[in-house]
């Protein structure tokens, strides 16, 4: 079989778990793709860190040129997070013809037109479905199975770190701050936590799903954001008494001309389908002229959830036509 190379950018919560899956699944992934899967370099920032992963320590490395200028590594995988440091090490990546996998919606959500035109100028790709709603395939749902249909509507929870807050607040009358400690420990939250509890994270997710969905390209400046920052205990008690739920929702929707996306806490009827999803689940419902309703629940946030969508995307390229054209190009050189 042949071997892929691949350079892997962070080794947080999400990039351990593809080590992981990578290892776990090393047979079963070359049997599915047709190529062996190794990784080549591993950008950390600190080499003597202790990890929830064994690697050898010749992999790691704290200079992203071991990867960039690396002509043997076809593919790069961007879980460190960040923005313009971070969208500046893809745009090479996709320029110099490596096809790149992200998980990073801050750079989706601002800089996604852009990388995307790098992409395609290089006939390379960029996918980024563990970047929206963890687990659940919604990006892919959204640019293909749906590529017929008129979406109306996009509306669900895209946040696991306030998901479980909620959740937690609600069923075991946790505080906020435990509630929040224990997103931060089980790997759910962001670098900064303060990108899921003011409702960023969530609004760069919409901003993604809405440009996507309704392929008109939605700035992040124009969702219109609110946090659960100033959600009280009292106030999720009087909801219970009412028989509501107070969850975060994300909502998308086609206005006429134009799209008008906004994250809010809400309060839900307990029987209303978004207010069953609890813990880290994420649920997004999607209204599209011809298909009417769907809603998709899954996983949205965590290490192996979100491993398993990088690693689909790994496996989406390897068995795509952009990564045929690009070996065979270079089985012609060699042989000219
Ligand atoms: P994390 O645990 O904080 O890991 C980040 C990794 O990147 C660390 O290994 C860190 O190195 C490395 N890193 C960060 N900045 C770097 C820099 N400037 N140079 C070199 N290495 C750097 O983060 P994570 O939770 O895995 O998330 C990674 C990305 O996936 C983010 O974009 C996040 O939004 C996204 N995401 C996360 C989840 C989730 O459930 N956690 C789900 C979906 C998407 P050290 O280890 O040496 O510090
Ligand atoms: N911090 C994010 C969340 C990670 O809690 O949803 C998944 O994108």
């Amino acid at each position: 079989r042949r071997v892929v190379k691949v350079g892997l950018l962070g080794l947080g919560t999400v990039g351990s778990g593809v080590v992981k899956m990578l290892r776990t699944k090393q047979e079963e992934l070359a049997q599915k793709c047709g190529y062996e899967i190794e990784i080549q370099r591993i950008l950390v920032r600190d080499l003597d860190k202790k990890r929830g992963v064994d690697v050898e320590r010749s992999l790691l490395t704290r200079d992203v040129r071991d990867i960039l200028d690396d002509p043997e590594v076809q593919i790069v995988i961007e879980v460190m997070g960040g923005e313009s440091g971070t969208r500046d090490i893809v745009l090479e990546s996709l320029l110099s013809g490596k096809h790149v996998i992200t998980a990073n919606k801050d750079l989706v959500a601002l800089h996604g037109a852009q990388l995307h035109n790098a992409a395609d100028s290089k006939n390379v790709e960029l996918l980024y479905e563990a970047a929206v709603a963890g687990a659940i395939p919604i990006v892919r749902v959204l640019k293909q199975s749906f590529a017929a249909d008129q979406v109306r509507e996009v509306m669900g929870i895209v946040n696991g770190t306030t998901n479980f807050i909620l959740s937690k607040m609600t069923q075991e009358n946790a505080s906020y701050e435990d509630a929040l400690r224990e997103a931060q420990a089980l790997g759910y939250a962001e670098a900064d936590p303060h990108a899921d509890v003011s409702g960023l994270d969530a609004a760069r997710k919409m901003a993604i799903l809405a440009s996507i969905s309704m392929r008109q390209a939605v700035p992040l400046a124009d969702v219109q954001l609110q946090g659960i920052e100033g959600v009280t205990q009292e106030d999720i008690a009087e909801a219970k008494a009412l028989g509501l739920v107070i969850k975060l929702i994300g909502r998308a929707r086609r206005e006429g001309d134009a799209i008008e996306v906004s994250v809010s806490p809400m309060r839900l009827p307990d029987s209303h389908p978004l207010a069953q999803v609890n813990d880290c689940f994420n649920a997004v419902y999607v209204y599209a002229d011809a298909l009417g309703e769907a809603m998709l629940y899954g996983r949205g946030a965590g290490e192996m959830p979100t491993a398993s969508a990088v690693v689909g995307d790994l496996l989406a390229v390897l068995r795509g036509r952009k990564f045929a054209a690009q070996q065979q190009v270079e089985w012609i050189g060699r042989l000219a």
